[in-house]
């Protein structure tokens, strides 16, 4: 079968076309075929060899870690999925560290040792190939109304657990606070299904970025109901004169400058999430105890978050439909272009498909 692969040591991405077919090696797993695979930044990362890893013994690690699929084949333990359903596969893998609370109690996206995989980027292989095995307690059945925009329920997940994460934070204020204003950092895919989780919880959302209007990213999170401010043309002073200062924001860039920035602008009690992983190094110099006073003297919380459990997958797909009511075709404009498999190293490369917000790889039309 055909599969995307990436080889660290020669430097190459390749696709090959002579990938043996997976079979199913325990009654509770499921063979899928891959409809699409969404690109972002970690594909990025690792096509330019910067990060990923290769499952042990292999020289190759096949790429691709948002993915929708079919499902083709059940084990006969399987229950609750079935021959042409659609589904979504949950990419972190637990270690095996009978020590590790985390991992032992169903959230790998916690893990304190490290030894977790994930496929498509740590230790496994991903899901762009013709073709994927995958044991039924990973797997998200999808509604057939979500076929066009399924492929996003992924990068959604980092949101839905941000946002569980923000909602039990906030449980230490001894009142209820309304959701009150957020901001996102960064308007790509992240940011923008970061921002419908925020409208949809009620936040007053504004969604801050560095190109200037118009572009295609503004008018996506204007369509949905955040202004859009451009971080070249409006600094975290100023935003807060226009929109107040933010109880959330939530950075989906990686560019550790515009962070430490916007840092400024959060309201009193607030908190500041940050999702994205930098690319490259960027040392910076901080006004320490400045940022030191604001946190302390205003009771702020800064959190990271990485990756995402089964439940943030079941609510990325419940949100995923209210957004398809809510807001008609506006995932879809998310998705900036479909490429062929062949074209995966153009779209990393930013060859093809620069620009835009989200890249999907198509492997099968059905
Ligand atoms: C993925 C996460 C993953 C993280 C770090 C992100 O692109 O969405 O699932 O945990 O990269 O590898």
């Amino acid at each position: 079968m055909k599969a995307v692969a990436v080889f660290p040591k020669q430097r190459e991405v390749r696709v090959l076309t002579d990938v043996p077919e997976p079979r199913l090696q325990s009654p509770t797993q499921v063979k899928v075929r891959t409809l699409e695979v969404g690109v972002c930044g970690t594909d990025k990362d690792i096509a330019q060899f910067t990060y990923g890893t290769p499952p042990r013994g292999s020289d190759s690690l096949i790429l691709g870690h948002e993915c929708l699929g079919e499902v083709v084949e059940v084990g006969e333990a399987v229950q609750g999925l079935q021959r042409g359903d659609l589904v979504v596969p949950r990419v972190r893998r637990p270690c095996p560290h009978a020590t590790c609370p985390a991992c032992r109690h169903g959230h790998p996206d916690f893990c304190i040792t490290g030894d977790y995989t994930e496929r498509g980027i740590k230790e496994a292989h991903g899901f762009c190939a013709e073709l994927f095995v995958e044991d039924v307690a990973y797997l998200h059945r999808v509604s057939p109304e979500l076929r066009e925009v399924a492929v996003l329920t992924e990068p959604l997940t980092i949101a839905e657990k941000a946002l569980r994460e923000v909602e039990r934070i906030q449980e230490r204020l001894p009142w209820k606070p309304a959701p009150g204003r957020a901001v996102v950092l960064g308007a790509g895919p992240v940011g923008q299904l970061g921002a419908m989780a925020l409208l949809r919880r009620g936040y007053a959302t504004t969604m801050y970025s560095r190109s200037p209007k118009p572009n295609a990213k503004a008018d996506a999170a204007e369509a949905v109901g955040a202004p859009y401010l451009s971080s070249k043309e409006v600094s975290p002073e100023e935003l807060v004169r226009r929109v107040g200062a933010p109880d959330v924001v939530y950075e989906a860039t990686g560019v550790a400058r515009a962070a430490f920035d916007t840092l400024k602008a959060l309201a009193a009690n607030g908190v500041f999430v940050f999702t994205g992983v930098p690319s490259h190094p960027e040392p910076l110099q901080l006004d320490g105890a400045e940022l030191l006073k604001q946190l302390v003297l205003e009771n702020q919380l800064v959190v990271g978050t990485v990756n995402a459990a089964d439940s943030d997958f079941s609510a990325a797909l419940e949100d995923l439909a209210r957004f398809h009511a809510r807001w008609p075709g506006g995932l879809e404009r998310l998705i900036t272009a479909r490429h062929p498999p062949e074209a995966f190293s153009d779209v990393v490369t930013g060859k093809k498909g620069s620009g835009g917000i989200k890249h999907v790889i198509t492997f099968s039309k059905k």
